[in-house]
């Protein structure tokens, strides 16, 4: 890697790194130079991550406090975090399951947030740190079956503004990505449900077609670096064009 690596002596932390996105982002980021400590429950998956990246893992759970705290504790300070991780419960509010709900809003909301806050608490960020969370197009539309996740990123997103503001005396930023239908196995699971003429109309909504991993790891990439160090408290669509209808 040469001495004018993007991220070059910046340690970022990948909350998901096991997943879709959250791999895509983490091997993005190493090109790019990063020192990166990726975290996720799926141990060998981590454990396949790391080998490939050099990184260091630290599987937690960060649905209960326990977890997040032990990560909190054991991660080194951080200049960058990116949250990828999510969970995406589908039914419709009559037969939503109060367990469901609580794993959504758990999983997708409130560990974000109290992920940050113990990180503070326990001065893990750098002045100058970038936060970056995933939200969902979902967050600002409205779509049969979707209250739940819905609803856990509109909340997700009013949270990155107000912590924007309480950061950015640190110089520290918190910004969304809200990505359209990109194709990982989240999507896949999504799209299964539904029928193939649903699917099919859904994508038609894409002006650009559907999104690969590899666009939200770029996005991500802009709002870790000094590239975007006038940029904080946004939600940054990356979703083929499907907002502007
Ligand atoms: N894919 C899309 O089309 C799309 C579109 C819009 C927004 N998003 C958002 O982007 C994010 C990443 O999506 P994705 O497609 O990469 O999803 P994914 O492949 O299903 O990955 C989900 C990730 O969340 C982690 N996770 C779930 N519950 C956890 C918990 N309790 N503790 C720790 N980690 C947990 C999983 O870890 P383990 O597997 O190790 O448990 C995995 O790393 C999500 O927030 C999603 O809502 C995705």
């Amino acid at each position: 890697m040469s001495g004018s690596a993007k991220f070059e002596n910046q340690q970022i932390l990948i909350v998901g790194a096991t997943g879709g996105l959250g791999g895509e982002i983490a091997r993005h980021l190493k090109r790019e130079g990063a020192e990166l400590t990726l975290s996720g429950r799926n141990e060998d998956k981590l454990k396949a991550l790391a080998q490939g990246l050099g990184a260091h893992v630290l599987s937690a759970d960060v649905s209960t406090s326990e977890g997040r705290i032990e990560l909190a504790e054991a991660v080194g300070v951080c200049d960058g975090v990116v949250y990828a991780a999510g969970v995406a419960p589908v039914a419709p509010v009559r037969y939503l399951k109060d367990a469901d709900l609580e794993a959504c809003l758990n999983v997708n909301t409130t560990a974000p947030l109290l992920l940050i806050r113990d990180l503070l608490k326990k001065k893990k960020l750098n002045s100058g740190a970038s936060i970056v969370w995933l939200s969902s197009v979902a967050s600002s539309r409205g779509a049969g079956g979707y209250a739940a996740y819905a609803s856990s990123k509109a909340a997700l997103e009013a949270a990155a503004r107000c912590l924007a503001l309480e950061l950015a005396p640190k110089a520290m930023r918190v910004n969304c990505i809200a990505p359209g239908m990109i194709e990982t196995e989240m999507a896949a699971a999504a799209a299964e449900r539904i029928s193939g003429e649903a699917f099919a109309a859904h994508l038609k909504a894409y002006p650009l077609g559907a999104g690969q991993p590899a666009d939200v790891a770029a996005a991500a990439s802009f709002l870790l670096s000094e590239e975007s160090r006038w940029v904080t408290g946004v939600t940054l669509p990356v979703d083929g064009g499907f907002s502007i209808h």
